[in-house]
């Protein structure tokens, strides 16, 4: 079986050697020999990387694995994550599987607009400003639709702009001018701000002002993805734990981070484990997306969660995640890297939004594991094994001697790393 046959469900992947799991994506219809390779460890090369920041000296790889079971708008889709941290890819997979029984993910995404932020200075009067500015809006809009004529012609470019008056500020009053610009299936930074950069002359000559920034806004608010899932209830029990009391504690967990900051930090910090590792995979920019989700968590003046959780007329669980989800296809790294192009390739994309609204319902799938094993057994117990492999491997283990001393040291409940050096020297001693 390879990906041709089209389904996520990968029964038994996770017990599959390395070799096994990586002949389950072997090429052919899906991916061309260069893919698989990208996506198997022949990435980046210093080379390709000379060529996309300065001083390079080398790259930098992290683990690059594949969450299972995703069915988003009725489509199976193999999602590559790139992260570091264990049970990340497990817990998505994991939750995928209960999220399918119900129906899969469903997600939307608002059009790719994105906004353009023009700070306007040294204003004798804010309001004839305002005035004249919103007077020569079909004429800045016009200048600004010059400035990318690929995009233009792909149906993208710039779409209103927007007036925002800030009265009292450590500098006096100011205007910040929006200009919200659809940039179709890229991430849009670069088309933005060389928009805002090439009507800030226009915009000094219309008002009298002195154009400060120009730059786009990572609060894109215009663009948001939201995914949703539907997990029935009955896919809820496990061990000693009944279906009800899962549900339950998911609700309560959720309840927790809703009215507290302290805890919404590291609840939607669950939810971007799931959201980075896949943005990464496919050569996006992260720290957008983190300031962006972080900022729209806050927009009602007071920090709180990005998903919502709830008990359904049936009983079963529902849980949804809005955020700003500022992803391209097209462009920088994604075009650059070539296992972001595989990735991409992978699971078969062919929009930014239909990337939004994968990433989107991996966000909530990574929730859903976090909250899951924070309201029964605890974090730590699925943590463990894995990180117990990290150990065994840090303490100088090799081959098949990874899993046994890992699964030794989560038998002693002693994970730690002269705990296994000490096995080690013990075995090499026998
Ligand atoms: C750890 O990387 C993420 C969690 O802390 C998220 C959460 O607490 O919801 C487990």
């Amino acid at each position: 079986m390879n990906s041709q046959t089209g389904t996520s469900r990968r029964p038994g992947f996770y017990n599959l050697n390395l070799a096994e799991r990586q002949h389950q994506l072997a090429p052919g219809d899906l991916l061309s020999l260069e893919e698989f390779a990208a996506l198997t460890g022949e990435g980046l090369t210093v080379e390709q990387a000379d060529h996309m920041i300065e001083n390079v000296v080398g790259t930098h790889a992290l683990p690059l694995g594949i969450a299972l079971n995703f069915v988003v708008n009725e489509r199976e889709v193999l999602v590559p994550m790139a992260v570091e941290e264990p049970s990340v890819v497990a817990g998505a997979s994991f939750m995928a599987k209960l999220a399918r029984a119900g129906g899969g993910f469903h997600a939307s995404a608002d059009p790719p607009e994105m906004i353009g932020q023009m700070q306007l200075l040294e204003l004798d009067d804010l309001d004839a400003a305002r005035q004249a500015l919103d007077e020569a809006k079909a004429r800045l809009l016009a200048e600004a639709a010059e400035v990318d004529p690929v995009l233009k012609k792909l149906g993208g470019g710039p779409r209103d702009l927007e007036i925002r008056v800030f009265e009292e500020t450590p500098i006096g009053p100011f205007l910040a001018l929006h200009l919200i610009y659809d940039v179709r299936d890229a991430m849009g930074a670069n088309a933005v701000n060389t928009a805002c950069e090439r009507l800030a002359s226009l915009v000094e000559e219309i008002t009298g002002g002195r154009v400060h920034l120009r730059i786009l806004s990572n609060l894109a608010d215009r663009r948001l993805t939201r995914a949703s899932c539907t997990i029935p209830l009955s896919e809820l029990a496990f061990g000693d734990f009944e279906a009800e009391q899962v549900r339950d504690g998911i609700i309560e967990a959720w309840a927790f981070a809703a009215a507290d900051p302290y805890r919404a930090a590291t609840h939607n910090k669950g939810v971007m484990n799931g959201v980075d590792a896949v943005v990464i995979a496919t050569g996006n920019d992260w720290r957008a997306i983190e300031a962006g989700a972080h900022a729209y968590a806050a927009r009602q003046g007071r920090y709180t969660s990005l998903s919502t959780w709830r008990s359904d007329e049936n009983g079963d669980l529902v849980g949804e995640l809005e955020m700003p989800m500022a992803v391209g296809i097209v462009g920088g790294a994604t075009k650059v890297h070539p296992t972001a192009r595989a990735a991409l390739k992978l699971m078969g994309v062919s929009t930014a939004r239909q990337l939004a609204e994968i990433i989107v319902s991996v966000g909530l799938a990574q929730n859903l594991a976090a909250l899951r094993a924070l309201a029964t057994e605890g974090i730590q117990r699925g943590h463990m094994t894995l990180h117990a492999h990290q150990v065994a491997i840090a303490a100088g283990a090799s081959g098949e001697q990874v899993s046994r001393l890992a699964e030794q040291l989560v038998r002693e409940k002693t994970v730690r790393v002269d705990r296994a050096e000490q096995i080690l020297a013990e075995w090499n001693n026998e």
